[in-house]
């Protein structure tokens, strides 16, 4: 997809959509656009109180074309709301941008920056293109007949019409940045267990680290054997493919902080021999949402090369089977740190690969900070629903730093206790630890676990069961994965 920036008169566009966005109606007075031809029918629509510019509306008109007359087919106003103005009211504007013209099936469009409202003009440009861009996205790698008539159609050329493009660029490249990563981890996700497997995570770690020239380190089974990982090695006993733990190194080359960020790759959860039920386990292929989220955000790492901060991913993946050599509930492993865990469940195996990934990183690399992402659990969902990841930290300045990025780039977050109460949950009679804990809490226990293998880093855990996938209902957020994770760290790196 291009886009650029013109001064032209918008009128003398000759594509197939004009956007310009609008506020609603304060009191009696329509909303205004300040196009002429645009306004006369907002005002129609306005006083039959079809169009009040509320968020998420859209107007389509079409001006009487002239021959010889260059001016585009449609003129649209896209409402965005009455509520103040914030970062998320233009993505949410940019996504229906994006599902209007794909109602039109237009594949050029020029988008008018709403330059006279009272808010920054470089966020307005780099939400509106996130919007844009992610709202945009679909998975159609493994559609066949893909000359359909009711085919959707997407863009092609997004001309944004300003009269300061510096501003306006700065911000398009922030927001392209983002989306595009964001739509990557997306693709990853939407990719098949039987496809995307640890091998593929390996090959596009691969590919990341020739083009941004990353430092890059891929150990399999024996590998993971001498280095003592009995959890994800343990994890990956029932399943024909070898566990991968991938790790590149972003540096600065400067005495800067070192950030680490671990993702959980499980390619497909079954359950293990504590098989899960039939029903919706196919989305058990989302379970590596986590490493996609990482990796991908190591994309947006490479492409804009932050300053401030060295940056270590490690993606920890592998399929979870009940093949003959599973593990079986009971069974006890030994993970890097060598703590010893009572598998109680088969099913509670992202915390097994995390122990192994967190205990190893922060050993080695001796990072300032260590944020994991992880679908850990079905918990999570019944106490935040689909609207927030889940935070737990032992760190209040991280958790805030989190909370904060995770607002600006509508992601939010849901900060969860740690007491030491939970930790007991968690307690074995016969390991150091057991990998359920009793007595309600999932979320929490999950997190308890796992602070167990941070030593005394400062560190978060963000479980995005309930967000990776099934994600608020918004314009720029498809049904499928929601991709969630790039942004929230993308700009967390960048307000470091
Ligand atoms: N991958 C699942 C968590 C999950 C559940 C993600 C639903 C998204 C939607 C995880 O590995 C798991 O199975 N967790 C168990 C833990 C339990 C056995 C303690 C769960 O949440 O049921
Ligand atoms: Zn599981
Ligand atoms: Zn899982």
């Amino acid at each position: 997809m291009k886009i650029t920036i013109s001064k032209q008169t918008p009128m003398n566009y000759h594509g197939e959509m004009l956007f310009f966005c609008v506020q609603h109606a304060k009191g009696n007075k329509a909303p205004q656009c300040g196009n002429p031809t645009l306004q006369k029918n907002i005002n129609n629509a306005f006083n039959a109180k079809d169009f009040l510019g509320k968020e998420g509306q859209t107007l389509i008109t079409y001006p009487n074309s002239t021959k010889n007359k260059k001016s585009p087919t449609r003129l649209v106003a896209v409402g965005i709301g009455k509520d103040e103005l914030c970062r998320e009211l233009f993505r949410i504007c940019g996504g229906t941008i994006a599902k209007s013209a794909q109602s039109c099936k237009a594949s050029k469009i020029m988008v008018v920056i709403p330059e006279t409202l009272n808010f920054p003009l470089n966020e307005i440009a780099e939400c509106l293109t996130e919007g844009i861009v992610l709202g945009n996205y679909s998975f159609r790698k493994y559609k066949t007949n893909s000359k359909n008539n009711d085919d959707p159609q997407f863009l092609s050329s997004i001309v944004y019409a300003a009269k300061s493009d510096r501003k306006v660029r700065e911000g398009m490249k922030l927001g392209l940045t983002a989306a595009i990563s964001g739509n990557k981890a997306r693709d990853m996700a939407n990719e098949p267990g039987n496809y995307w497997t640890s091998k593929h995570f390996a090959e596009y770690s691969h590919e990341l680290s020739k083009k941004y020239g990353f430092k890059r380190q891929v150990f399999g089974n024996s590998k993971l054997a001498s280095l003592k990982m009995g959890g994800l090695l343990g994890v990956n006993q029932g399943s024909d493919e070898p566990a991968q733990l991938i790790i590149l190194e972003y540096r600065t080359g400067k005495k800067v902080p070192t950030l680490m960020l671990v993702g959980k790759g499980l390619t497909f959860d079954s359950g293990g021999i504590s098989l899960k039920p039939g029903a919706g386990m196919q989305d058990m292929k989302y379970d590596m949402c986590g490493g996609a989220a990482v990796l991908a955000c190591m994309n947006a790492i490479g492409t804009e090369k932050p300053s401030n901060l060295d940056i270590v991913a490690i993606v920890p993946a592998t399929a979870n089977m009940p093949g003959p050599s599973a593990l079986k509930p009971g069974d006890i492993v030994t993970h890097h740190n060598g703590k010893t865990v009572e598998v109680i469940n088969t099913d509670a195996e992202g915390r097994l690969i995390l122990a192994d990934a967190l205990s190893y990183g922060v050993k080695k690399f001796t990072p300032d900070a260590v944020i994991d992402l992880a679908t850990l659990t079905g918990a999570v969902i019944v106490g935040l629903g689909h609207h927030r990841s889940g935070l737990m930290s032992n760190d209040d300045d991280l958790s805030k730093k989190i909370e904060l990025a995770g607002a600006k780039s509508g992601e939010p977050l849901w900060r969860l206790p740690l007491d030491k109460e939970y930790s007991k949950q968690i307690e074995s009679k016969v390991a150091d630890l057991k990998n359920v804990g009793d007595k309600g809490a999932g979320t929490i226990t999950a997190g308890a676990f796992l602070k167990e293998f941070v030593d005394d880093s400062k560190w978060a855990h963000i479980d995005i069961a309930g967000t990776a996938w099934g994600f608020t209902d918004k314009s720029y957020i498809p049904k499928g994965p929601s991709g969630i994770g790039v942004r929230l760290l993308l700009d967390l790196i960048r307000s470091w």
